[in-house]
């Protein structure tokens, strides 16, 4: 009898998967008593220990029955749980607080019902399909038309214990947040760690450097001093150039750690000096950016880099006469537009710019969205959120 077996196989599984789930269904039930049971005690604080470990039972129940609907399906089921810990009273708050609880207790109580009810509904199936799929294959030699019916119903009960035991769609977006953040908050770490050695380089390569040799030629000043004023007065020259190169140097270090405009003339001063300054001709709107007070240091210096690099870029590459800075202030943070009006094809594997900008405002947790195409215009848009 060609595919009655196979057919009498697939149902067997089928029904052997609600079976389990009906059994798991009167087992579970029992934890509704249990629960409410122990509910009520801990009302009158005498079974209030026994509550916490009830509600540890119950996840341990619908944790099977994840497995168990995970493997049927072949898509895993995500489990959250608020983790019980401490004293008692704050484990009993702990369990009662986690909408984890109250979400298998409702899978539990609608799972009774459909996990019963699937399961007679499957036996009666499989005992009419085995009948009726026995006529139709062996004798018309057919395709088994009732036994995938037991399927079908095994599929009704894992899609249903999954839309009752999944995590709800908020969760979801907010374990995704979360690591979207530990990315960008290993990326500020680093971040800071590359800025770091980056500093440490600079002073060490510059400033340093120049100040060893200026003590050395005031060393060498002071030995010829009384032999020979003239070489003296020569080194004492070398050393004011050496120490006017020194804070060259640090003067460059600080303003590539914090613009000191900023600090002068605030974000939208220090943009329009950008501007004024980039040779082209640049139009700079800021809506109201401070208007309320300053954004934190970081956002702001975060900004002026964007807008330093990208107005550069404009100049460098984009061959129009143009461009357009927008600050705003919005409900999440500072958003910063910047666009020209050249010949576009900005490509960020093409230099070192445009890659930095984005890894300096990643690590805010702000994002940076380029649009460039070929022929123009290029609008650079990044948002950097802050609290003003
Ligand atoms: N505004 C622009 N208009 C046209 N091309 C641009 C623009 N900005 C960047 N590009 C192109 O994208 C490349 C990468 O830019 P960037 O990362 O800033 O590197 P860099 O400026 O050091 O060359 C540039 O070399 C240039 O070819
Ligand atoms: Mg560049």
């Amino acid at each position: 009898m060609p595919g009655i077996q196979e057919a009498v196989r697939g149902a067997g599984r089928a029904l052997l998967h609600l079976v389990v789930g009906a059994a798991v269904a009167v087992v579970s039930y029992l934890f509704v008593a249990l629960v409410l049971f122990t509910a009520i005690l801990t009302l009158l604080v005498v079974g209030a220990g026994v509550l916490p470990e009830t509600v540890l039972l119950l996840r341990r129940v619908a944790s099977f029955e994840r497995r168990r609907v995970g493997e049927w399906t072949g898509r895993r089921i995500p489990e959250a749980y608020v983790r019980l810990e401490g004293p008692l009273r704050e484990r009993v708050r702990q369990a009662l607080g986690d909408p984890g609880t109250w979400r298998d207790l409702r899978w539990l109580v609608a799972h009774f019902a459909y996990g019963l009810l699937l399961l007679y509904a499957g036996l009666l199936v499989f005992c009419v399909g085995a009948v009726v799929d026995g006529l139709w294959c062996g004798v018309l030699r057919r395709p088994a038309l009732v036994l995938p019916v037991v399927s079908r119903l095994a599929d009704v009960d894992a899609a249903w214990s999954r839309a009752l035991l999944g995590p709800a769609p908020g969760a979801r977006e907010l374990a995704a947040r979360v690591t979207e953040l530990t990315e960008s908050r290993a990326g500020a770490v680093a971040a800071h760690g590359a800025e770091l050695r980056r500093i440490e380089r600079d002073l060490h390569d510059g400033a340093q450097a120049r100040l060893v040799a200026l003590s050395m030629r005031i060393g060498l000043a002071r030995r010829a001093y009384d032999k020979d004023p003239d070489a003296a007065r020569r080194l004492l020259d070398d050393a004011q150039d050496q120490a006017e190169e020194a804070l060259a140097e640090l003067r460059h270090v600080v303003r590539g750690i914090h613009p000191p405009i900023l600090t002068d003339r605030g974000l939208v001063g220090a943009v329009r000096a950008l501007a004024a300054g980039s040779g082209l001709d640049v139009a700079v709107r800021d809506d109201g950016v401070e208007a309320g007070g300053r954004a934190p240091a970081a956002v702001e210096a975060a900004a002026y880099f964007v807008v330093a690099e990208a107005v550069t870029n404009a100049a460098k590459h984009s061959g129009g006469p143009r461009a357009e800075v927008r600050l705003a202030r919005t409900e999440r943070g500072l958003t910063v537009r910047v666009a020209d009006e050249g010949r576009g094809g900005a490509d960020e594997s093409g230099g070192s710019g445009l890659l930095g900008m984005r890894r300096r405002v990643a690590a805010l947790d702000g994002n940076v969205r380029l649009s460039s195409p070929v022929g123009g215009p290029t609008v650079i848009e990044v948002e950097l959120p802050c609290v003003w």
